[in-house]
This record gives C-alpha cells, sequence and structure tokens, in this order.
C-alpha cells in the first residue's frame, strides 16, 4: 500500500485554461468588430479587458457566453471553448451555457421585486422550490457577494430601495446564485461611486477563489489593482495580452504604453 505523502508546503495552483477563444472574428453586419482574437482565459484569476471606446471589449465579452446570439444579422467566426468544449457546438444550449458563464453589467439592472425575490429568481427557474433550500441560497450568496450583514434585517424590501453599489453586489449575488464557473463583468463599476468601487474590487478578489473572472474596465488602476492579466484592444485587434504588471511595466508595444500612460483614449 502506497504511503499517504504529507507536505508542509502548499502545492501552488496550477494554471488552468479555463476558456480559450482561438482567432475569434465578429461581424455587426459588414462591420467587423473582432479581429482574429486569440486569448487564454485562465481558472481562479482575473482577466481584464482594456482598450479605447469601440475597440471591441464588449463584443468579445459577450461571445464568451453567446450573448451576441440575441443581436440578429450578426456572425462570429474562429472558436471558444470553456474546460475545452466548444460553445459553439450545436448541442450547446446557449440558456444553459449562460448559467454556467454569468454577466454583470455596467449598470445595476436588479429586477423591480424583493432582495430575496432577485437572489432566489434564478434558481426558482432552474426547478429549486424548496424554501429552506432557497433560504439558505440567499444567504449564501449574499454573503459571497459581500451584502449580508447590510440586508439581512430587510429581505423583504425592494431592491431598487438600495444604494447603487448595494444593488451591483445583489446582481453579482443574483450572477452567483446559478452557481456559475465564470464570472463577465462589463464595466461593473463605472456606475459607483469610489468606496462602493472599492468594495467591488475587495469582492472580485475574494470571489476568484471560486470563480473565474473577466472584466471590462476603463479604469486603469482598477485593471493594475483587480487583475492578474490583461489583454488591451484597439480597433478590434488584440494588440497585448500579459500578466498584469508586465502589461503596465514593461509594455511590448507603443500603442499599449500609449493608452496605459493617457495619452488617448
Ligand atoms: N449592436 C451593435 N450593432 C452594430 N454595431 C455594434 C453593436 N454593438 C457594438 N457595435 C460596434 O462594434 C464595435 C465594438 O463595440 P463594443 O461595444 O464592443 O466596444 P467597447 O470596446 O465595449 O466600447 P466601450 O468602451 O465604449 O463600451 C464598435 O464599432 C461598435 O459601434
Ligand atoms: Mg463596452
Amino acid at each position: 500500500m502506497a504511503m499517504a505523502v504529507t507536505t508542509m508546503e502548499p502545492t501552488p495552483r496550477e494554471t488552468v485554461v479555463k476558456i480559450s477563444a482561438q482567432d475569434v472574428s465578429f461581424f455587426y453586419g459588414n462591420h467587423q468588430a473582432l479581429k482574429d482574437i486569440s486569448v487564454d482565459v485562465q481558472a481562479n484569476k482575473v482577466t481584464a479587458f482594456i482598450g479605447p471606446s469601440g475597440c471591441g471589449k464588449s463584443t468579445f465579452l459577450r461571445c464568451l457566453n453567446r450573448m451576441n446570439d440575441l443581436i440578429d444579422g450578426t456572425r462570429m467566426e474562429g472558436s471558444i471553448t470553456l474546460d475545452g468544449h466548444d460553445i459553439y457546438a450545436p448541442d450547446v444550449d446557449p440558456v444553459e451555457l449562460r448559467k454556467e458563464v454569468g454577466m454583470v453589467f455596467q449598470k445595476p439592472n436588479p429586477f423591480p421585486m424583493s432582495i430575496y425575490d432577485n437572489v432566489t429568481y434564478g434558481p426558482k427557474i432552474h426547478g429549486i422550490k424548496d424554501k429552506s433550500k432557497l433560504d439558505h441560497v440567499v444567504e449564501d450568496c449574499l454573503k459571497k457577494a459581500a451584502l449580508w450583514d447590510e440586508v439581512k434585517d430587510k429581505l423583504k424590501q425592494s431592491a431598487l430601495a438600495l444604494s447603487g453599489g448595494q444593488q451591483q453586489r445583489l446582481c453579482i449575488a443574483r450572477t452567483i446564485a446559478v452557481d456559475p464557473k465564470i464570472i463577465l463583468m462589463d464595466e461593473p463599476c463605472s456606475a459607483l461611486d469610489p468606496i462602493a468601487t472599492s468594495k467591488i474590487e475587495d469582492l472580485i478578489d475574494e470571489l476568484k477563489h471560486e470563480y473565474t473572472i473577466v472584466i471590462v474596465t476603463h479604469n486603469m488602476q482598477q485593471a493594475q489593482r483587480a487583475s492578474d492579466f490583461t489583454a488591451f484592444f484597439m480597433l478590434g485587434n488584440l494588440v497585448e495580452f500579459n500578466n498584469t504588471a508586465d502589461i503596465f511595466l514593461f509594455p511590448q508595444k507603443k500603442e499599449t504604453e500609449d493608452y496605459i500612460s493617457g495619452r488617448f483614449g
């Protein structure tokens, strides 16, 4: 019988590719918004997409959970895999995919219902009816979203009565309530003040232990603080993709250097 091997040192977590995009091009009608984008998103890391307005960040983010399928007249080329499986394969149900790959938007968009009902909305659609189970989901997700202490005594109140920053954390709680593997965030802090922003950044740091996170941001400090990897886009091209420290300290391309130093964008 083999001896159990114990070690005092924590083994470093291997890097695992969660999402792999290869040569992705995307068209709105005749307009090509993305040109041959290849990016590997690592599991349990935060990957930031940065670049000037209109460069294709949101378009690429939406390719990762097939949200662009909902826009008429669009076409994608190339391949995107999640855990090695083609997410555009004919047998993939986009609704199921979006359960695995959740999304948080720029403007907090809680449903016009109670805090409790916002969090249980997804789980109920997916068939969970048991009250104690739902209660547990609500507490668990609000805790993970760092909102529980602020709302535990008013779960039946309207979500719309929360502050913008609280609403955004509620939207994160609602997203994680359906147990995704990946959370996509499109400028999640752009409507928030610095304190609410810093809470979301702390939260992102916590959530990456359990989820893989991709965040679009216009805020260079935020990309530096919150992400492990950064992809810089310009005019539909991926100019540079590297670990965040290298992108900001040793950009390889002049366009990257100009953008991160605020010379344009
Ligand atoms: N629904 C749409 N229909 C047609 N063209 C679109 C659509 N959405 C985006 N585009 C075009 O695709 C290009 C990329 O847009 P996208 O929204 O991905 O940029 P972005 O980098 O997210 O910009 P921003 O920083 O302003 O949010 C732009 O030229 C834009 O005009
Ligand atoms: Mg955008």
